[in-house]
């Protein structure tokens, strides 16, 4: 099949190592927007972004994770956050997110740049609000490491498709 969005789906692989060149702040925002035009339930939009470039900044961010090696080789960062305000279903909104946080991933391959999609910072999601400036009720979603990869050979494994269908009626 030759669809450039399938081809996104297959090739796009977590990216972890990046090289030092920074990402432009217009590609960062074609990334946020490809994140925007996900779907969310009553098309509420609950989603918010950060974008950390500064390197001061990183490195604290990278006090917070254990993967804080990854925060601080990669020149960009996108903190996703949902706005509790905004939201309306605590299950649908949490989905809404992750929709939105593969678009970005998604977009981020589309464009020649690498992300891996950071979770385990969530374990420290108070302090990276603070690190932030950001009032509470900004709930810490993930945060995406975006840079140039160094290399593309990263491999990954999935089940295969009968592992996860359960029934075909
Ligand atoms: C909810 C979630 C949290 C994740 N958290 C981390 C993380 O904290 N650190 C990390 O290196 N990768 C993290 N990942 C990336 C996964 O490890 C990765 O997607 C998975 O191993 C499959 O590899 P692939 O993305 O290359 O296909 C996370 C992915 C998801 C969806």
């Amino acid at each position: 099949m030759d669809s450039p969005i399938l081809a996104a789906i297959y090739q796009r692989r977590s990216i972890r190592t990046f090289t030092g060149d920074p990402v432009g702040r217009d590609l960062l925002h074609e990334i946020i927007k490809a994140g925007i035009w996900a779907p969310s339930g009553l098309n509420n939009q609950p989603w918010r972004f950060v974008i950390v470039t500064d390197r001061g900044l990183r490195a604290a961010l990278a006090g917070e994770t254990k993967y804080g090696h990854i925060v601080l080789a990669a020149p960009a960062l996108i903190a996703v956050y949902l706005d509790r305000d905004s939201m309306y279903d605590e299950v649908k909104d949490h989905q809404a997110a992750g929709a939105c946080i593969e678009n970005m991933l998604l977009a981020a391959e589309a464009l020649d740049l690498g992300a891996v999609w950071l979770g385990q910072i969530r374990n420290n999601k108070e302090n990276v609000r603070r690190l932030l400036g950001l009032p509470d009720g900004l709930d810490l979603m993930a945060v995406i490491a975006i840079g140039h990869p160094d290399r593309r050979d990263q491999q990954s494994h999935r089940e295969p498709l009968d592992h996860f269908i359960l029934k075909e009626l």
